[in-house]
């Protein structure tokens, strides 16, 4: 992985841009790298860049139920 190298991709302030966050309630994963697979967020879209309502695509937890996962 090379954070901080993706084409075109924006700078998100306080935030790890190719972080993965995980759902708190059902253990889904989102990663920057592939976006939404509704495909509703492309792929290389930060957490931190979500929409203030996106939510979880499998259970529809809201943003706020999403914690940074750690490598
Ligand atoms: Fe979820």
């Amino acid at each position: 992985m090379t954070p901080g190298t993706m084409a075109g991709s924006q700078e998100v302030a306080g935030d790890a841009p190719g972080k993965k966050y995980v759902c708190n309630v059902c253990g889904w994963i989102y990663d920057p790298a592939i976006g939404d697979p509704d495909g509703i967020i492309p792929p290389g879209t930060p957490f931190a860049a979500l929409p203030e309502d996106w939510v979880c695509p499998v259970c529809g937890a809201p943003r706020s139920e999403f914690s940074l996962l750690e490598n």
